[in-house]
Formats: structure tokens, sequence, C-alpha cells
């Protein structure tokens, strides 16, 4: 308690803080724009006209979402902005269509492009996804369906307090950007739901994912090729796929994956605890340099898992040879259950074997008893 602060002098710094807010920012209340938060009306020629204001502005900006629930079809915030400093406040709900014919083949349902210090704070995402899923599940043929939120291409991005229900496909994005801090979000969507990954990164650099909790049917957290410098604390990922790096070497040419920690996350129920997965393909791809410590495993299927054989339906992998190069990968202080009998499991590229792989304080059961490892082409480990 030696650090705390009276709380009168919280709510002083409270009061300060909003008010140099009001002071500083110029505010776009969606609803003067004509949006309605009634569910049904089409509020996106709203929104795009409150975001055109505020992205003109030379000021900082806020653009407002009061409480309700406004219907969106897919919206494209363009930059560059003449300002830096752009908050997104939601209070409400922002509703995707349901019928996943709308927005299902355009990729995204709200994108962020080309902007400097955005921030989305608060509010809730509902994707209604399940009409998708459905079709999907079917297997009739459907469309590939929308990401709920990405940024792509910016910079000095903040993603705060915000919920997202049931995307269709990926609930957020974080594409060829750099200094994105993503906390405090909540992410669901059934476990049956396909390709519902909970936040993917890639091309990105200096990302940051904090204090979120994530139940999907995909990845909680995924990291795609050229991604660096990323930091993953304090996430609760289940039901899910875990917290995976890759799909890494689909391309012959791809950029690699360096300096990546994972801390402090509990995995509940997962596919996956810790994952590093490559197709079996030849690449000039990488992983390197990554850091998994302090993990919770709580009945996992695979808590610690590299493997370098990914070949969906067995098409398109001459040899099933990962060309992508692991090395440098330290597992440290991971402990709990595992629900199969292998809790940590190293398929290697039979060409490139993965070196530099540390394990230190792992601890993982099997039904009460320490569970087993299995080890191929992985130099360092299983001794
Ligand atoms: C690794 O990434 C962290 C952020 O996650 C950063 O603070 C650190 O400087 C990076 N290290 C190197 C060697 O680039
Ligand atoms: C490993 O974990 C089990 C179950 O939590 C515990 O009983 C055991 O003492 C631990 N072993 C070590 C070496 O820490």
């Amino acid at each position: 308690m030696a650090h705390s602060v009276s709380p009168t002098l919280q709510v002083l710094l409270l009061i300060s803080l909003a008010s140099s807010l009001a002071k500083g920012a110029v505010q776009y209340n969606v609803v003067s724009y004509g949006a309605k938060p009634d569910g049904k009306t089409d509020s996106t020629k709203a929104f795009l006209a409150a975001w055109t204001q505020a992205c003109a502005s030379t000021k900082s900006t806020i653009v407002y979402v009061p409480k309700g629930r406004f219907f969106l079809r897919k919206v494209a915030f363009q930059g560059p902005c003449k300002n830096n400093a752009i908050v997104l406040r939601i209070d409400g709900t922002l509703v995707a269509p349901s019928d996943y014919k709308v927005i299902g083949s355009s990729g995204n349902w709200l994108i962020f492009e080309h902007v400097q210090g955005v921030t989305v704070s608060g509010g809730t995402l509902d994707g209604q996804g399940t009409g998708l899923w459905s079709c999907k599940a079917s297997g009739k043929s459907c469309p590939a369906g929308a990401t709920s939120l990405e940024f792509t291409n910016s910079n000095n991005v903040v993603i705060s307090g915000l919920t997202s229900l049931n995307s269709q496909m990926f609930h957020i994005v974080i594409n060829e950007c750099q200094n994105v801090k993503v906390q405090g979000v909540k992410i669901m969507a059934s476990v049956e739901s396909p390709n519902t990954d909970g936040i993917h990164v890639q091309a990105s650099s200096g990302v940051t994912i904090l204090n979120s909790k994530i139940s999907t049917g995909d990845d909680c957290v995924s990291i795609g090729p050229g991604t660096t410098n990323t930091w993953v604390q304090n996430v609760a990922c289940g039901p899910g796929h875990g917290i995976s790096i890759g799909s890494l070497g689909k391309d012959l040419q791809e950029s690699g994956v360096q300096n990546v920690t994972v801390t402090g996350a509990t995995f509940t129920g997962t596919d996956n605890g810790v994952r590093i997965k490559t197709w079996g393909r030849p690449s000039n791809g990488f992983a390197r340099n990554i850091v998994f410590q302090h993990l919770v495993m709580n009945n996992v299927q695979n808590p610690i898992i590299i493997d370098q054989n990914y070949c969906p339906d067995n098409n398109n992998c001459p040899g099933q040879v990962s060309g992508v190069k692991i090395s440098g990968v330290t597992y440290l202080d991971i402990h709990g259950s595992s629900a199969t009998e292998i809790a940590v499991k190293f398929d290697c590229s039979k060409m490139y074997p993965c070196t530099g792989i540390k394990l230190e304080g792992i601890n993982l059961t099997y039904k009460n008893q320490p569970a087993e490892a299995s080890c191929n082409n992985a130099g360092g480990a299983c001794l």
C-alpha cells in the first residue's frame, strides 16, 4: 500500500484528465450525424460523416458513440488525417448485419487504414457471425467472412476496454502497424465457430497485448509472418486453440518472426497452449528469440508444441519439409495439467532442425502423473 493514492487525489486526477480532454478535444457525436441507437437503422453514413470531420480537424478529436445499438455495414475509417489524436469512444454496441451475404465477402466489417494516433475505447462489437458459422458447418459454399475490427498501415494505435462478440471471422487484426497497444479487451465466440481468431498480428512491430480475456473457436492470439518486438501479457485463453506463432512458411519468400514474449497467460480447456506452427513447405521464413514464460495450463491438449508439418488435406506440401528455421525458443516456468499424455511435443523440420530450445521449470501433469515429451529434430530440448 506504500504507493497508493488517496481517493480524493484519485478523483482530482480524474477530473483534471476529463477536463483536459474536454478542453483540447473536439467531440463529434455520431447521433448528431443521423446515427440511430435502435439496432436497425443503417448508421454507416453517419459514422463516416463523423469520422470525416474528426479526421479533417487539426485539433485532437473524439468521435463519440453513446449507449444503444448502432447497425453498421462495412465502415472504412480512412486516413491520413490532419491530426494524430482521434479517440473513438464507444458507450454502446456496434451491430453488424446478421445476413452474412452483406459483408461476408468484403474481408472487413470495421477497418482503419493509414491512421496515426487512433484510440478505440470501450464499447461492444457484435459481429453476428452465427449465420455464417452455420453456413460453413453445413458444407455449403459460403463467403470467407469479415474481420470485425482491423487496423492496417497505421501507427500509435490503442484498443482499450473493448468487447468483441461473435465475429464472422477474426475478431481483431493488426496488419502492417507499428506501436499498437491492445488492453483490457474481452473476446467471445462459440468454441465451434470456425476461424474466429481473437487477435491476429502480422507484419507489425511493437504490438503489446495486455490483460485480456479471450474465448473463441480458433487461436486466442495468432502471430503471423513479419511480426517483431511483440509482448503478450496476462491473457486468459479458453476455450480456443491457444496462443500461436503461425502459420508460418506458407510462402517461399516470407518475412520472419522475431522477439516475441508471451508471459503470464492462463489456458483453460484449450487445444494448444503455446504453439509454433509452420507449413511443411519450402520457405525462407524464420522464428527466433521467442520466450514463453509464467504460464498456467488447465487441462490443455498440447500445452507446449512446435509443429512444422502443417499441411491441411495433405495438399501442396512437397516432401512435407518446412524451410522455416526456428531458433532461440525459451520455455520458462510452465505448469499445470495436460489433457493428453504428451505435454511437450517438438516436431521440427527434417532439413532445418530447431536450435536453441530451452526448457526450465516445466511441471506438467497428465492424470496427476508427470506428463511426457516427444522430440523430432529439436536441438537443446528433451534432454
Ligand atoms: C523486444 O521487444 C520488446 C517489446 O516487446 C522491446 O522492448 C525490446 O527492445 C525488443 N528487443 C530487441 C532486441 O529488439
Ligand atoms: C509438479 O506439480 C505437481 C502438481 O501441481 C506437484 O504436486 C509437484 O510437487 C510439482 N513438482 C515439482 C518438481 O515442482
